[in-house]
C-alpha cells in the first residue's frame, strides 16, 4: 500500500498556510532542474503547486526527484514555504508559496505520454481522442466536464423544484420510421427481429402524460445514425421536458426561466423573455430555420423591384412563380473580383443557378455584369429597398422562393465569417410556427418536418388534406448564435387527428397501427393535451463554454467519422456471435 495520502489538493493552498506540514498527491507537470536546486509542478484537477527539492534536505530524496519524469504520480510531504518576491508566480493560485519536500513516494510511473497535457499544443484530434484520458487531464476540457456538471446540476434542480419528475425511459425500443436513421441490435430470443436504440425519449413521454404523471423531465441519451458534424454525434444527450394542460406559452416561459439560470450559472445574463420569430419570417429574412442574429446582412425581397425586368434570368424566376433576393453587403463594395467570384461559385455550390452582384464602389461607381439590364427606375428602387450607401455590394439570386433565401443564407453566413461581424455574447431567440410537412421528393410522398406528433394550428385542420404543404403546427425551435439548441411542439392528443396526420405521410390504417399502435392506442385512453422540447445539452454546453465542436464537451465522443479511436468501436465480433443473433455479414 502507498503511504502518503494527501491532506490538501493541489490549489488549495495560500500564504496563510505557511508553516504548515502538508502532504499532496498528484501528477508530475513539469521538472526544472537547477543541479542542486529541483522544481516540480504538482498538478491535480483543483490546480498546480510548485514543490521544491533541496539537497540541503535528504540527498535520498534529491536523488529520487532528479529522475522524475512527467506524468510520473507521485506524494509528497513537506512544508509550506513563503516564496520571495521575484519568485512568485502570479499566474497560478498557490503562486506566492511553495513546498519544501522532504518525503516523496513514487506512486506510478508513466510513460512518455503521446502529448503535452497543455492547452498550448495542437494535437491531432485522432490523437487525441485515442489518448482521451491523457487530453481529459488538459486544464480546457477539465473545464468543459467541470462546467457541464455543474449546468446539468442547475438543470436537475430547476426541474425538481417546478414539480418535474425525473423518469427514465428504455433505450432499446421498436423501430419506427421517421425521423432520424436508427442504430438497430439484433434480437437474440427473437431471431431475425431488432430493436431499434432510441432517436429521442418522444413516444414515451407522451405516454408519461397519458398516464397523469404530468409534468416530465429526463436527461436521456438518444442515438441517431446520422452524417455528423461539428454540432452533432451518433449518441448526444436531450434535456427532456414533457407537461400536460400546457400552452406553448408555458413552455415557452418554463425554457427562458431555466436557460436564464443556466446561463447565468455560466457567467452571462440572458434577457428574458426572448424574441419570437416566425419559421416563414426566419426563411425570409435569414434564409434558415436557425437565424444567426448576431449580426445583419438580412434578405431583402426585391421581386416587386424587377416586376417588369428585362434581364431574361429574373423575369424567368418571377414568370415561374419564384422571387428575387437580395442583400446588402455593406461594406464589400470595393470587393475585388477574386472575391466577388468566390461568393458566386459559393452561391451556386449552394444551389443558385448564378449570383447577379452589383457593386456600389466608394469613388461612387457602379459595377455588375447585369446592371446593364436594369433600368434607372429600378437602379434607383434597388438603392432605396436595400438602403444602399458607397461602398455596399448588391448580392441577388433568382430563383424559387426557397432556393433564394436558402442560397442567400448560406452567403449571409460566410460573408459574417469572413468578415467577423459577429456581435458579442449569446444571441437567443424563438422559431415558431414550422411547417407540419414537407414533400420528400426520393420517397414522392409528404414526411414530417419535425416529427408526426406535431399538433397543427386550429386554423389548419379543415384544410390538412386539401393543402399538406400550408399546415403550420405549434412548434417552437430554441436558437442561439445561430445554432438550433433545442426544439419541440405541442402535441396532437387525439387520436384520430393523429391518424390524420399518419395517413397524409402515406401510411394506411394498417401500417399506422403496425408501427404506432401502442401510441394511438395510448391518445385514446384519455391523453390530456399536452406538448414539450427537447434541449440539445451538448451543443449548450459547446456554445457556453465556447468550444468549435460537440466533441470537446463529450468525455468519450465518436471522430467525425464516427468510431471510437480509444476503444477501436465498432468492431467485429465472433462468428459464435453473429450465430447466437441469427447473423449472417457478407
Ligand atoms: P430534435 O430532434 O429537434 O427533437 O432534438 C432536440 C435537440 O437535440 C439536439 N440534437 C443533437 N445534438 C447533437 N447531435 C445530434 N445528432 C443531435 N440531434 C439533435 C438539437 C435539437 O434541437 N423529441 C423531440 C423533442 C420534442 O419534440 O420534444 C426531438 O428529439 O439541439
Ligand atoms: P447568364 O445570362 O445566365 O449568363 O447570367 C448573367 C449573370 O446573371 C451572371 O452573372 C450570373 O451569375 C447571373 N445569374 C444567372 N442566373 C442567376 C440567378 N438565378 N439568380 C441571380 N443571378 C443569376
Amino acid at each position: 500500500m502507498w503511504k502518503l495520502k494527501r491532506t490538501q489538493n493541489c490549489g488549495e493552498l495560500r500564504l496563510a498556510d505557511v508553516g504548515k506540514t502538508v502532504i499532496l498527491n498528484g501528477w508530475v507537470d513539469v521538472r526544472r532542474d537547477f543541479g542542486n536546486l529541483i522544481f516540480v509542478d504538482l498538478r491535480d484537477r483543483y490546480g498546480k503547486i510548485q514543490v521544491l527539492f533541496s539537497p540541503d534536505r535528504i540527498k535520498a530524496v534529491h536523488d529520487q526527484a532528479s529522475k522524475l519524469r512527467n506524468e510520473t504520480v507521485i506524494a509528497v510531504k513537506g512544508k509550506v514555504c513563503k516564496r520571495d518576491g521575484d519568485t512568485i508566480n502570479k499566474k497560478i493560485a498557490t503562486g506566492e508559496i511553495e513546498i519544501d519536500v522532504t518525503e516523496l513516494e513514487i506512486l506510478n510511473e508513466a510513460k512518455t505520454p503521446p502529448f503535452e497535457v497543455s492547452d498550448r499544443v495542437q494535437v491531432s484530434e485522432e490523437q487525441r481522442l485515442q489518448y482521451r484520458y491523457i487530453d481529459m487531464r488538459r486544464p480546457s476540457m477539465q473545464k468543459n466536464i467541470i462546467t457541464r456538471h455543474k449546468i446539468v446540476q442547475v438543470i436537475r434542480e430547476y426541474f425538481d423544484q417546478q414539480g418535474f419528475i425525473d423518469i427514465e425511459t428504455p433505450y432499446m425500443v421498436k423501430f419506427t420510421p421517421g425521423g432520424a436513421r436508427n442504430f438497430v441490435c439484433p434480437s437474440r430470443l427473437y431471431p431475425g427481429k431488432f430493436f431499434a436504440l432510441a432517436e429521442s425519449p418522444q413516444i414515451f413521454k407522451q405516454l408519461f402524460m397519458v398516464s397523469g404523471l404530468d409534468k416530465y423531465y429526463q436527461i436521456a441519451r438518444c442515438f441517431r445514425d446520422e452524417d455528423l458534424r461539428a454540432d452533432r454525434q451518433p449518441e448526444f444527450t436531450q434535456v427532456d421536458i414533457e407537461m400536460s394542460f400546457a400552452t406553448q406559452d408555458d413552455i415557452l416561459a418554463l425554457m427562458e426561466e431555466v436557460m436564464h439560470e443556466v446561463m447565468a450559472e455560466a457567467g452571462h445574463d440572458l434577457p428574458v423573455p426572448l424574441r419570437r420569430m416566425s419559421y416563414t419570417d426566419a426563411m425570409e429574412t435569414y434564409g434558415t430555420d436557425r437565424p444567426d442574429t448576431r449580426f445583419g446582412l438580412e434578405l431583402v425581397d426585391v421581386s416587386a423591384v424587377f416586376a417588369a425586368s428585362g434581364f431574361k434570368v429574373f423575369a424567368g424566376a418571377l414568370a415561374g412563380g419564384g422571387a428575387i433576393k437580395a442583400i446588402n453587403a455593406k461594406g464589400c463594395g470595393d470587393f475585388s473580383r477574386g472575391k466577388i467570384d468566390a461568393l458566386n461559385q459559393a452561391a451556386i455550390d449552394a444551389g443558385a443557378k448564378g449570383l447577379a452582384w452589383v457593386a456600389f464602389t466608394s469613388d461612387g461607381e457602379m459595377k455588375s455584369p447585369v446592371a446593364k439590364f436594369f433600368n434607372e427606375d429600378e437602379v434607383a428602387a434597388l438603392r432605396e429597398a436595400l438602403a444602399i450607401a458607397p461602398g455596399d455590394l448588391v448580392l441577388m439570386v433568382a430563383d424559387a422562393r426557397g432556393v433564394a433565401n436558402e442560397v442567400l443564407g448560406t452567403l449571409r453566413v460566410k460573408l459574417a465569417d469572413e468578415l467577423a461581424l459577429h456581435a458579442p455574447g449569446y444571441h437567443a431567440l424563438w422559431v415558431l410556427d414550422f411547417p407540419l410537412f414537407h414533400w420528400d421528393e426520393e420517397n414522392n410522398r409528404w414526411d414530417a418536418k419535425h416529427n408526426p406528433f406535431m399538433r397543427p394550428h386550429d386554423g389548419a385542420l379543415a384544410t390538412l388534406e386539401s393543402s399538406p404543404g400550408d399546415a403550420l403546427g405549434y412548434s417552437h425551435d430554441l436558437v442561439m448564435n445561430g445554432l438550433e439548441i433545442g426544439g419541440g411542439t405541442l402535441r396532437i392528443h387525439d387520436a384520430d387527428l393523429q391518424m390524420r396526420v399518419f395517413r397524409l405521410m402515406g401510411m394506411d390504417d394498417d401500417d399506422a397501427r403496425r408501427r404506432f399502435g401502442f401510441l394511438l392506442d395510448g391518445l385514446a385512453h384519455g391523453a390530456p393535451p399536452h406538448g414539450g422540447i427537447a434541449l440539445g445539452l451538448d451543443r449548450l454546453i459547446m456554445l457556453l463554454v465556447g468550444a468549435a465542436s460537440i466533441r470537446d464537451v463529450i468525455a468519450f465522443p465518436k471522430t467525425s467519422s464516427g468510431g471510437c479511436p480509444l476503444t477501436g468501436a465498432p468492431d467485429a465480433v465472433s462468428a459464435r456471435q453473429l450465430h447466437e443473433l441469427h447473423l449472417r455479414t457478407e
